[in-house]
C-alpha cells in the first residue's frame, strides 16, 4: 500500500512550516511539487526552499509536475471546477502509478492548510475512489493566509462573540454587510471591495504576505480604497502576478 502525506506547508514564510509539517517532509519518499506557469515561479521556489532548508534524509527524491489549467469556455462554473479536478486527478493517478512504488510514502505540498479554499485533498479521494492506485492518506495542518493576515495586521480574526465569514470576491456581495460582521475575501480577482459602500467598514489587506514582498494596508474602507487598488496593480504590474487577502469589519467589540 503506498501513503500520501498532504501536508500545509503555510502561506509564504518558509518558518510557516510546523514541525508536524517538517517531520511529514522526512516520512517521504517522493515530495511532489506543483509548478503553476512561469508566473508563479516563486511559489514553487518557497516549495524547493521548504524542501532544501527542511529534508535531512538523503534518500527521498522531488518530482516537479505541471498542473493542468482550467479551462472556462464554454462551461458553467462549476463544470469548469469538475472537469479540472478530473484532469489534476489524472494527473495525480499517473504520478502515484509511476513514481511510488509500493509501500513508499509521497508528499502533496499544499500552500497555506490543505482545508481552505483547496481542492488537494478532494482530488485525491477522487483518485482513490477511482480505484486504479492503492494508497490510504493522511492531512497535515499548516499556518493559512489568513492566519498570516490577522498576525501582520496584529487584529484578532472575530469580534468578541461573533461569527466570521470566509468568501471569495465573486460572492462578497451576497455577505457584507448586511449579513456578516466580518468578512475575510480570498481568491479575489476583481477587488469586490471597490463595490461596497458603507461609510463605517474597515480593511484589512494583505499580499504577498509572509514573503519579502509583503505588502500591507488598512483603515477605513472609503479612505484607504484607492490607495489599495494602486498598490495592487502596482504591485501585479511588477511581480508579474498577485496573491491578495483581505478582512472587512463592521462594528466593535461588545456592541449589539
Ligand atoms: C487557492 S487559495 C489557497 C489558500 C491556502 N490553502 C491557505 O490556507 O491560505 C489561494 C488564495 O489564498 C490567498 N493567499 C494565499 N497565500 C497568500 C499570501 N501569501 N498572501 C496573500 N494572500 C494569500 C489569496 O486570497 C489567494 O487567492
Amino acid at each position: 500500500m503506498r501513503h500520501i502525506l498532504i501536508i500545509g506547508i503555510g502561506a509564504g514564510n518558509p518558518e510557516h512550516m510546523t514541525v508536524q509539517a517538517i517531520n511529514a517532509l522526512n516520512r517521504a519518499d517522493v515530495l511532489f511539487i506543483p509548478t503553476k506557469g512561469a508566473k508563479k515561479t516563486e511559489l514553487a521556489e518557497v516549495r524547493r526552499e521548504i524542501c532544501g532548508r527542511y529534508v535531512t534524509r538523503s534518500d527521498s527524491r522531488t518530482v516537479e509536475f505541471a498542473v493542468p489549467v482550467r479551462q472556462t469556455e464554454g462551461r458553467s462554473y462549476s463544470q469548469s471546477v469538475d472537469d479540472w479536478h478530473a484532469s489534476i486527478a489524472a494527473t495525480y493517478e499517473t504520478l502515484l502509478a509511476s513514481e511510488l512504488a509500493d509501500g513508499q510514502a509521497g508528499a502533496f505540498l499544499v500552500w497555506g492548510d490543505p482545508m481552505l479554499y483547496d481542492s488537494t485533498i478532494r482530488i485525491v479521494e477522487r483518485v482513490k475512489a477511482r480505484g486504479q492506485v492503492a494508497f490510504d492518506f493522511e492531512v497535515v495542518p499548516g499556518i493559512t493566509s489568513l492566519q498570516a493576515l490577522c498576525a501582520s495586521h496584529r487584529i484578532p480574526l472575530n469580534l468578541v462573540g461573533k461569527p466570521v465569514e470566509i468568501t471569495t470576491g465573486r460572492r462578497l456581495a451576497e455577505s457584507f454587510p448586511q449579513k456578516s460582521e466580518t468578512a475575510v475575501v480570498m481568491l479575489d480577482g476583481e477587488q469586490a471591495f471597490r463595490n461596497i459602500d458603507d461609510p463605517d467598514a474597515e480593511i484589512y489587506w494583505g499580499a504577498y504576505l509572509g514573503t519579502p514582498d509583503e505588502i500591507v494596508i488598512s483603515g477605513r474602507l472609503a479612505e484607504v480604497k484607492e490607495d489599495i487598488l494602486e498598490a495592487r496593480a502596482a504591485a501585479r504590474e511588477r511581480m508579474g502576478w498577485i496573491m491578495d487577502i483581505y478582512l472587512l469589519r463592521k462594528g466593535a467589540d461588545f456592541e449589539d
